[in-house]
């Protein structure tokens, strides 16, 4: 593995639940991530892994503790900075697609381009056709299979290049042989355009097929 994508260091995070008493969710998470590996973050519910994932995509604060994301200390920003690097260089992937019903496959995946001001139809179409879904580009979200609506969502993650892709349990939602369809294509996108993926997942074959495997447990990371 080469250069580092992603440094963490001392991230906390706690949520006060009553006045008096404060949940600690991430207790000191120090962390890298390298560039163009796939990284599966495991452990039992409650670990603190989503919300790790939601602080790596800047959609939540640390408490205490840094993230330099390409050597910029992202959490230094100001919020609008930090929405800007958002829109470019964080792509999701969660659970469920998260597909704006009233749009098709295309209008969603072109959507997210314009949002980061890309507006690259072209692109569009193109990562729509490496998912396997030219023939249901212009189906709505109700008119695609649970493993289209994920593929769909999978090329509206990759539309602007991010930096990272942030996967929080992509297959957990869909039955075994969509499940490995949608691992088989993940894995075909990073050797094609060298992406980058952190992937929470309850699936151990997937997480077994990963570069890395880091294991949280009760808000700290016990082994890489
Ligand atoms: N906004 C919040 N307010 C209070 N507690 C929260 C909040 N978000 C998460 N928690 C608590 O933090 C802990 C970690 O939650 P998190 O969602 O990160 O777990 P997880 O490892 O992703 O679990 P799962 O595998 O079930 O998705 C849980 O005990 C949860 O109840
Ligand atoms: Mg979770």
């Amino acid at each position: 593995m080469n250069e580092v994508l992603i440094e963490l260091k001392n991230i906390t995070k706690s949520y006060r639940i009553t006045k008096n008493n404060l949940l600690k969710v991430l207790k000191g998470i120090d962390l890298n991530i390298y560039k163009s590996e796939i990284a599966a973050i495991v452990g039992k519910s409650g670990a603190g892994k989503s919300t790790l994932l939601h602080i790596i995509g800047t959609l939540d604060k640390p408490d205490t503790g840094t993230m330099f994301f390409d050597k910029k200390d992202i959490f230094s920003m100001m919020d609008k900075q930090i929405a800007d690097f958002r829109s470019k260089d964080i792509g999701f992937i969660f659970q469920f697609h998260h597909l704006l019903p009233e749009f098709t496959a295309l209008e969603n995946v072109h959507i997210a381009s314009r949002i980061a001001g890309n507006d690259d139809d072209k692109r569009a179409k193109e990562l729509l056709i490496e998912v396997g879904l030219e023939d249901r580009m212009h189906h709505k979200p109700s008119e695609l299979s649970g493993g289209e609506a994920q593929r769909v969502a999978i090329a509206r993650a990759l539309v602007n290049s991010p930096g990272i892709i942030l996967a929080d349990e992509p297959t957990g939602n869909l039955d075994t042989e969509n499940a490995d369809s949608i691992i088989e294509l993940i894995f075909k996108l990073r050797d094609k355009f060298k992406q980058t993926f952190i992937i929470v997942t309850h699936n151990e074959e997937f997480a077994g097929k990963c570069d890395r495997i880091i294991k949280m447990s009760d808000g700290l990371i016990i082994n890489e």
